[in-house]
């Protein structure tokens, strides 16, 4: 591992020898056209191989409704031109939102829903062409560890117990863990929240199973007991039950999506994807069987995530420059961090075949990100070039570099960390650099009232 630098590079010249230098699989191409390229996501084509990575802005109406914050974020993704829109994670259950303005569809709100996709779709053909008409797909999360739905204090449900990450939540080890019989019912919930979404107009849904929220920890469960738990058969049980029952009610002309940790980058027996002794070490052996799984029950769109954002090591999830409050800088360089994700990408993609994946980590490479993700798609290692910060940052940038050629440098994100840390003081988020006028004032509001909070 080298040390950690801060991105400083003027030409992809200048990148490369520091990619060669450190010596990780990282591959850069001036041509960009496999960006342009349309995409095959089961029954529909993605008019181009970019796409929005989900970012959740912790800003809808208290009921989970869309609010004018909602309304400006996904107006600026879709005129932005990425050829699919991944929306940020929405509730499946009031108890499992992360905080009380995580979205959250129900029969009473769906048509806000609906009435937005309209407005978004509309403004995807009006600034991009009138053909143009990007995938949308709706991420469906239970924050279980991370929920915390009414005002400021944690209310974690577990699976299993973790050491490392109770204390974090104020969990006490013997407060219980959730039961089987709240899983099996919560199977109808995401049946009833994929069905709103494809009532409200959504392509397709996402079992969002990454960042150790319920489904993600439920992967790493090794420690629970009953059906749910221990062996691989049953840490994968409850994905596979909710892949069923969503497939049956929604029909085959609907995406089901899964953006999964591939490597948790924590402990055994709590973390998935990793060797028994060394949990710095990736172990495909179970990460490549769920791959396996996700193809043969037709899941039609994969993006592979990693890492525990609320843990010590984000960087695992997001490469950045600056760390927020409270995180160690890294051990590693971030192209190192870039690099691991790009593994994990390739590897599912020529796992999968003709399943689309997503790739992610490209924020960090700010202007070269297109040179990058091109690079990737042309080599086979993805079939789209995922863009989460950098969405928030610079949301038109996949407009400019169809019609350009390139990314403007003082538009793109600068992985300061801001936009984690306003969602870390409980508050709503976007970029506070490049839409400072939005955000740069609440960044600092809710910096204030964090250590208010703190000193109390
Ligand atoms: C503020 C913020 C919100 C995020 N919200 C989500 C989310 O709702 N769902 C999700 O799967 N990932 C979420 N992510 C992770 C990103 O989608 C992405 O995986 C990560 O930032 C790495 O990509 P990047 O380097 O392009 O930013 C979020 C990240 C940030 C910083
Ligand atoms: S605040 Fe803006 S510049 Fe900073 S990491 Fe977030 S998106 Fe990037």
């Amino acid at each position: 591992m080298a040390a950690h630098e801060k991105f400083n590079f003027g030409s992809l010249e200048e990148l490369r020898g520091k990619i060669a230098a450190l010596g990780v699989e990282i591959a850069l191409t001036e041509d960009l056209s496999p960006l342009k390229n349309s995409v095959r996501v089961g029954h529909l084509t993605a008019p181009n191989a970019m796409a929005v990575l989900p970012m959740e802005g912790c800003d809808s109406q208290p009921d989970g409704s869309p609010s004018e914050l909602v309304e400006r974020r996904y107006m600026r993704f879709a005129g932005g031109g990425a050829g699919l829109l991944w929306w940020e994670a929405c509730a499946v259950a009031e108890e499992g939102r992360a905080n009380e303005l995580q979205m959250m569809m129900t029969e009473k709100n769906v048509g806000q829903f609906s009435e937005l996709l309209k407005k978004t779709n509309g403004e995807a053909a009006r600034l991009n062409g009138q053909q143009h008409r990007p995938i949308n797909i709706l991420q469906l999360t239970h924050s279980g560890r991370y929920s915390r739905p009414h005002g400021h204090k944690a209310a974690p449900i577990v699976p299993q117990h973790d050491p490392i990450l109770d204390p974090r939540v104020g969990l006490s080890p013997d407060a219980p863990v959730v039961t089987d019989a709240y899983l099996d019912d919560l199977i109808g919930s995401y049946v009833k929240s994929a069905k709103l979404a494809r009532e409200a107009g959504f392509d397709g849904v996402d079992l969002k199973s990454c960042h150790r929220y319920l489904l993600s920890e439920l992967l790493a469960s090794h420690a629970r007991k009953g059906k749910y738990g221990g062996s691989f058969e049953n840490r994968t049980r409850f994905l596979r039950e909710v892949i069923d029952a969503v497939r049956l009610e929604v029909g085959s002309d609907f995406i089901i999506a899964c953006r999964f940790n591939v490597f948790d980058a924590h402990p055994y027996p709590y973390g998935f994807g990793v060797d028994k002794d060394d949990f710095w070490k990736f172990d495909p052996t179970e990460p490549m069987a769920l791959v396996r799984m996700f193809r043969e029950k037709g899941v039609g769109l994969l993006s592979n995530s990693a890492g525990n954002p609320y843990y010590i090591y984000p960087q695992v999830t997001r490469p950045f420059d600056q760390s927020s409050s409270g995180i160690p800088v890294p051990d590693e360089h971030p192209l190192e961090s870039v690099a691991r994700l790009f593994a994990f990408t390739r590897m599912i993609q020529q796992e999968v075949g003709e399943v689309p994946v997503v790739g992610n980590g490209y924020s960090w490479m700010r202007q070269f990100a297109p040179n990058a993700g091109a690079a990737n798609i042309a080599a086979g290692s993805c079939r789209f070039m995922g863009l989460g910060r950098s969405s928030f940052a610079y949301p038109d940038a996949p407009r400019d570099i169809r019609e350009r050629g390139a990314m403007e440098p003082a538009k793109c994100c600068i992985s300061c960390s801001k936009c984690t840390q306003i969602m870390r003081d409980h508050g709503s988020t976007g970029c506070v650099i490049r839409d400072a006028k939005v955000y740069g004032p609440l960044f600092k509001q809710y910096r204030e009232e964090a250590e208010a909070r703190e000193k109390r």
